[in-house]
């Protein structure tokens, strides 16, 4: 196998998340990543200028940031308040954030999703079915993301014509995402959303080109991501994948073949990176254990890895130093701990996180107002 990128970099005595990594045309200056995280403060769908402060203290110089789950289109809305890209009011909104991460020397990347059937006719345009790879009902989640989920309405299942459609409304966020100011785009393809609605075989019953074989089921995901490919380039191009979680019922009978071929699948296109989500993380909020492992995947994709899931700077560290990931993605510890890698630099304490304010929509409480090290009394 070609050395992966970076794989010098690791020097025997330095914080093995501190050390710098060149992700193709990106110089990180370290390895600690803030995760993609819904926060439900986007009133009307669009931006808000608290997220200007909530970004920028998530900044450092170097360092990689991936947006919430940002909507591509009407249809692909399942939570209140979350962000959209598809207007040109909310590609205006997204600019003075993105620019305020900027003017600190972060690298931002906007996570795009479409929710598919983990939504209602009340988040639907013209109170319309949700659509998805099928029309089996999604039955209340007890939690969903943590969230407690809405009732879903029973989904209607896109004819093949249709799902060109849908391709491009990717596309076209994509786009959007870059004409906002983003350095690129991650494809949310995880956690039982639209993506995953297609590839997993729990969900996916359908009997044309885009269902029955793993290829046929991945059909959907690649066709995005070539889409996109050809739209913004391959370097500004990342997906998230979970093929071990079966959040939101959507698990698969072969998970590691799923994530392999999914890996092998996407060296055609060279994108920038795959963002895996660990299979202990397999059950919303711990870790268990499980014989499965992200490696052989990690050994399969030509780029940047970048892994997530229950780690703390400890195991962060070793993942690192063994190479078994290029970089590592931190959701609860980055949302409670603004100056995250400045903390693991001098290994202080960390605040803990709150998650009854995950999901509020105040926009301080819960959001800005974890502190940092130096403002501690
Ligand atoms: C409040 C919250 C919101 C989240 N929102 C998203 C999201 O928008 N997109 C996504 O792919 N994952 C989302 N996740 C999952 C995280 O990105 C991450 O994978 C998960 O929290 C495990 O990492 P951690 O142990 O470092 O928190 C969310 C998690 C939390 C706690």
């Amino acid at each position: 196998m070609a050395e992966k990128e970076g794989e010098k970099q690791v020097d025997e005595g330095k914080i093995p998340l501190l050390t710098p990594y060149k992700m193709c045309n990106f110089e990180l200056s370290h390895r600690v990543v803030l995760a993609p995280l819904t926060r439900l403060r986007s009133y009307g769908n669009v931006p808000q200028p608290h997220a200007i402060l909530y970004y920028s203290q998530r900044t450092t110089k170097g360092g990689l940031l991936i947006s919430e789950a940002t909507d591509v289109s009407d249809t692909a809305q399942g939570y209140p308040e979350t962000p959209g890209i598809w207007t040109k009011e909310q590609v205006e909104a997204w600019k003075p954030i993105v620019d305020a991460v900027h003017a600190k020397g972060g690298i931002f990347f906007c996570q795009i999703w479409h929710v598919g059937r983990v939504s209602n006719t009340g988040f639907q345009p013209n109170g319309q079915a949700p659509i998805s790879s099928t029309d089996k009902q999604l039955f209340p989640q007890l939690r969903s993301n943590g969230i407690e989920a809405a009732q879903c309405t029973p989904p209607r299942k896109l004819t093949t014509e249709e799902i060109p459609l849908v391709v491009n409304d990717f596309r076209l966020a994509a786009r959007n995402a870059i004409e906002a100011g983003f350095d690129g785009i991650e494809i949310h393809g995880a956690h039982g959303y639209l993506i995953e609605q297609f590839m997993k075989d729990q969900v996916n019953d359908r009997t044309d080109q885009y269902g029955g074989s793993l290829q046929n089921r991945c059909r959907f995901a690649l066709e995005i991501v070539e889409a996109i490919v050809n739209e913004i380039g391959p370097d500004r191009v990342g997906i998230r994948l979970t093929p071990f979680t079966d959040y939101m019922d959507a698990g698969d009978s072969n998970p590691e073949a799923l994530g392999i071929y999914m890996a092998e699948s996407l060296n055609k296109y060279r994108i920038l990176y795959c963002h895996m989500v660990e299979p202990r993380w397999k059950v919303e909020g711990e870790n268990v254990e499980t014989p499965h492992s992200l490696a052989p995947m990690r050994k399969a994709f030509n780029g940047t890895f970048i892994s997530a899931g229950g780690y703390e700077m400890e195991d962060g560290n070793t993942a690192v130093a063994e190479n078994r990931t290029d970089l590592v993605a931190y959701g609860r510890l980055f949302l409670a701990n603004p100056d995250l890698p400045k903390r693991f630099e001098l290994k202080a304490p960390l605040n803990k996180y709150n998650r009854e304010t995950f999901y509020t929509s105040d926009p301080v409480i819960g959001y800005t107002d974890y502190p940092f090290l130096d403002s501690r009394d």
